[in-house]
């Protein structure tokens, strides 16, 4: 075991990384993708591929201080429930490229807040969807909710609906630290939430937290973790807060002196894997915890787990469309991001018969080789780089920059097999950094003086 200390880790490591739910990722979109190239890579899925649905909805009741997403408060039903006509036109849209009856597995709605969408216009959405689709038997339909704002009969609608799984955000249940982030939510309401949900048959459910938020300390994020593991979520996702207030004007609010620091990032993230593990939950990937049984754990230990734009899944489908404002879609030819606020979205949807796309980026046969080397590194925490290496491609340099994570104790490295350490796991992004091209020509060019994209930091 390496005896090098947390702070030297954190000297070394601490930069600003991308989360790699994708490769290349988001901040190589470009303009050079639009709505041409979008519909021309959805025409090219081939027909026996299946199909995964992703609803982005940027609405929400009330707007959280630390909340990095896109969104607004949309208040007027009427203009909830023409935003899911809109949803319903670009599905439309989709469709009329892909074909009808192609099979779905995965249907989700995110966002924001998705059960702002009216139970009319949901309900609509999912009668075109199971109408213009194969909707398997036992497909997971899953949507994000704010356990404060469940509306009057939306479990019971859900469950009828035939949705399986609901992701859920706390984040802390600490009285000071919710004051700071402007979101109050008692462990009451969570608890609440889950039985309603739960008592309408949706058995799946995913509880959001965070560490390095605003006046948390490792023991106040231990007891919200212990309180929140008593509710027995069969997955929880552990962010670590990414402090983006150049990009998110809300968190401007926050005082910087009131956030932890790298060093105490760290050792709340620790603690809650500490407490995690003590009430039965296993570790997966950079992010996520299940129980023994669930099915991410399962497809972990295959080494079938993937990771996309919504985190680590076990949705297999090579084609994952995005639809509604903001929304990106996972294709084999590569990644298209729609138009990001609603008002313009909507005049695009009404302007053209295309589809509202506004960047992306075309995926290479080297950025699928990379990106697929990122992804089972992200989520098998480990990777042969012997089976991505060809004569065409050799890791000379990356080998040669993971002897200091071998010396650091982060990594093993025993032949061309890279193990990260359980020391290593919060790490894991600095190892696939070590694969990105793109990022290492996007720093270039900043260092030509092109403004370079800013992420939140890995720590
Ligand atoms: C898109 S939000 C939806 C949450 C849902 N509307 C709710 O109110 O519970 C999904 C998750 O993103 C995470 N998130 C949002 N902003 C974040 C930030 N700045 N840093 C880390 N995680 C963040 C939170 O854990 C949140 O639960």
């Amino acid at each position: 075991m390496s005896a090098v200390s947390s702070s030297d880790l954190i000297t070394r490591y601490g930069g600003n990384l991308p989360r790699y739910t994708s490769y290349p990722t988001a901040a190589s979109f470009t303009e050079a993708v639009g709505s041409a190239q979008a519909e021309a890579w959805l025409k090219a899925v081939p027909e026996e591929q299946q199909l995964s649905l992703y609803f982005h909805v940027p609405f929400c009741d009330e707007l959280c201080r630390f909340c990095g997403c896109n969104t607004s408060v949309m208040r007027r039903d009427d203009g909830r429930a023409a935003y899911g006509d809109l949803l319903r036109e670009e599905l439309r849209r989709v469709v009329a490229l892909v074909g009808t009856q192609r099979l779905v597995r995965h249907v989700q709605f995110g966002g924001g807040t998705p059960s702002t969408l009216p139970a009319t216009a949901l309900r609509q959405i999912m009668r075109s969807v199971r109408g213009m689709f194969h909707v398997e038997h036992g497909a997971e339909l899953s949507m994000e909710l704010d356990p404060r704002h469940v509306p009057e009969g939306y479990p019971a609608l859900l469950g009828e609906l035939g949705f399986t799984r609901i992701s859920v955000g706390v984040q802390d249940l600490n009285e000071q630290v919710q004051e700071a982030c402007g979101r109050h939510q008692s462990f009451e309401q969570t608890q609440a939430c889950l039985s309603a949900m739960r008592g309408a048959g949706i058995s799946g459910v995913n509880i959001d937290l965070i560490y390095g938020l605003p006046y948390q300390t490792e023991d106040s994020v231990a007891e919200t973790v212990r309180q929140i593991a008593s509710l027995r979520p069969d997955r929880l996702a552990v962010f670590g807060y990414a402090h983006i207030p150049w990009k998110q004007k809300r968190q401007r609010l926050i005082p910087e002196a009131s956030l932890p620091g790298p060093a105490e990032r760290l050792a709340q993230r620790a603690r809650m894997d500490t407490v995690l593990k003590a009430e039965g939950y296993v570790a997966i990937g950079l992010d996520h915890y299940a129980l023994p049984n669930d099915a991410l754990v399962k497809a972990a230990a295959a080494g079938t787990l993937r990771r996309n734009f919504q985190g680590y899944t076990t949705d297999s489908a090579s084609a994952l469309i995005g639809m509604g404002a903001s929304a990106i879609s996972m294709l084999p030819g590569g990644y298209s991001q729609n138009i990001t606020t609603v008002a313009p979205y909507a005049r695009a949807l009404a302007d053209s018969e295309g589809l509202p796309v506004a960047r992306g980026v075309a995926r290479t046969p080297e950025d699928h080789l990379r990106g697929n080397l990122i992804e089972r590194l992200m989520c098998d925490m480990g990777v042969d780089l012997a089976q991505f290496e060809s004569l065409n491609t050799v890791f000379t340099p990356e080998r040669e920059a993971l002897t200091s994570f071998v010396e650091d104790g982060l990594i093993t490295l025993e032949g061309s097999k890279v193990q990260i350490t359980e020391r290593g796991r919060p790490f894991v992004r600095n190892v696939a950094a070590l694969f990105d091209t793109h990022r290492k020509a996007l720093a270039q060019a900043a260092g030509n003086g092109v403004e370079s994209p800013r992420f939140s930091r890995a720590i």
